[in-house]
């Protein structure tokens, strides 16, 4: 994969284009780095509230960012991401193909500071024809920084890689990524950075009657895949698996009950949750975290057809549960719930799923939040709200009062899969419920998994939101 690298160096190359990090209040540690006069000018401006200075140098030209301190440390550390992605647009200019982050404050900036360099240096460029020539000539953030470690350094390399892998996917159209492609490449990447990929193809998903995946995809000449990832580190801190669900929607036409065209190019991203998993299996096994973890993706696109499921249809579930299908552009609630009764055989300690799923969690908080509930534990609902924070991939707690499975009731079946008109990420999360029995966690990343504007270091497309969460949450859990 083509990107910018992180790697953590000792001393300073005196030649680098280097980028200096200073508190705004103790500018003095800047007077080793600087010529007398651009230390001068440096101070006579800072008071003036400048923060970013350029000293051209004929042998590697000297950037300064000056950082006052925010008293809400979440923010602190995602203003310095935001200073990292902001510098990229000076840097492009110069065509430097390397620069160092030397870090002078008091708290460790330069590794958030390359974080959002480096995320917002993404670029996807594959499907031009002459690639090449539209990539970035930086390729190397090198990293000096006496509070950060080479370990950290490292760790932070390879989750940039995880989250870029995210992105790709997300981004990559349904002619280039349909359900057979999407599953060969998490066998690839389970291949690449050491986790097993059972692939899951479609004789095996009728004799498992997973009725909901194949429901979705009985319009489509394109087969469906159920994908089992696992994660089984010796040295796994938990005892039983933590799982990991995520929606595998290579494109959703909405079925019969088709979508308006308006914005239709977006349902490329319905695979969202999907390789928000696969990111996250990639962070963690890259990185070692010490925890087993299982991934299960069930994929299919939602085509229309002369097969196709129509509104009003019954179908049986994998779980036995019968659905009626008000709406077939509900589909990855259906195709979830299989995939969320086949988690049950592993006994888990923990099931998070992740799935762009309503418009309703788009209306609701936009691309900036993750709406998220389920029946876990106070503490596991504390603590990922805390990484959510640390990673600034914010989350927002919605209820799953009984009153709002009110409206799933069917009077011919079980249960239907359309709730009322409001609060319809919520009447998702109902459904799902039904399906479980452990404890569990649903993310509707559907408004901050693909946006059609950047915004910082999200770069313009696939966000890949999710990942650094879950990293961060999976790391915490098993420590
Ligand atoms: N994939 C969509 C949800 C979505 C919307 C994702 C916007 C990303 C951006 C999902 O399958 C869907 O169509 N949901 C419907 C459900 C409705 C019919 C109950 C929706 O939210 O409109
Ligand atoms: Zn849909
Ligand atoms: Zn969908």
């Amino acid at each position: 994969m083509k990107r910018i690298k992180l790697a953590y160096i000792h001393t300073r190359q005196s030649l680098d284009n280097t980028i200096i990090l200073a508190d705004k209040d103790q500018t003095a540690t800047l007077e080793p780095y600087l010529e007398v006069s651009e230390f001068a000018f440096l101070n006579q401006m800072s008071t003036r509230d400048s923060t970013n200075f350029f000293f051209p140098r004929a042998e590697g030209s000297v950037f300064v960012r000056l950082f006052k301190t925010d008293k809400d440390e979440y923010a602190d550390v995602e203003a310095t991401r935001l200073a990292g992605n902001a510098i990229l647009g000076e840097l492009a200019q110069y065509k430097f193909e390397s620069i160092t982050i030397l870090n002078t404050c008091e708290k460790n900036r330069a590794l958030p500071f390359a974080e959002g360099l480096a995320l917002g240096s993404y670029q996807f460029n594959r499907h031009f024809s002459k690639p090449d020539e539209k990539d970035a000539a930086l390729k190397t953030i090198q990293i000096l920084d006496p509070s950060a470690t080479e370990a950290e350094v490292q760790e932070m390399d390879r989750l940039i890689e995880a989250v870029f892998h995210t992105r790709d996917l997300v981004n990559e159209p349904f002619s280039h990524l349909n359900a057979p492609q999407l599953a060969d490449f998490a066998e690839k990447a389970g291949k690449e950075y050491g986790f097993s990929v059972e692939t899951l193809e479609e004789e095996q998903i009728r004799s498992l009657k997973m009725g909901g995946l194949l429901a979705i995809n009985q319009a489509s000449h394109i087969p469906p895949r159920f994908s089992v990832l696992e994660y089984k580190p010796v040295n796994a801190k938990n005892e039983k698996p933590v799982v990991l669900v995520g929606k595998g929607v290579v494109y959703d036409t909405g079925g019969l009950s088709i979508k308006p065209s308006e914005g239709m190019d977006y349902m490329k991203c319905d695979m969202g949750g999907a390789a928000v998993v696969i990111g996250a299996f990639i962070a963690a096994a890259s990185n070692q975290l010490p925890i087993h973890i299982i991934g299960l993706i069930p994929i299919t696109d939602n085509l229309v057809g002369r097969e196709a499921i129509t509104p009003g249809d019954v179908i049986t579930m994998y779980s036995g549960a019968t659905v009626e299908v008000m709406n077939t552009d509900a589909e990855g609630r259906i195709i979830l719930a299989d995939a969320l009764h086949y988690a049950k055989k592993f006994h888990p300690e923990l099931v998070l799923d992740f799935a762009t799923l309503t418009g309703a969690a788009v209306r609701a908080f936009g691309s900036i939040a993750t709406c998220y509930m389920g029946n876990a534990s106070i503490e596991v609902r504390k603590n990922i709200e805390v990484s959510g924070m640390q990673t600034y991939e914010r989350l927002i707690e919605v209820p799953l009062w009984k009153e709002y499975g009110e409206e799933m009731k069917s009077t011919i079946a079980d249960i239907k899969n359309l709730g009322g008109v409001s609060a319809g990420m919520i009447t998702a999360g109902k459904f799902l419920e039904h399906f479980v029995d452990y404890p569990w966690l649903h993310f509707d990343i559907a408004g901050p998994a693909y946006v059609r504007a950047g915004s910082g270091y999200r770069t313009k497309g696939a966000s890949g939101m999710g990942v650094r969460l879950m990293y961060d949450f999976l790391k915490r859990y098993c420590s």
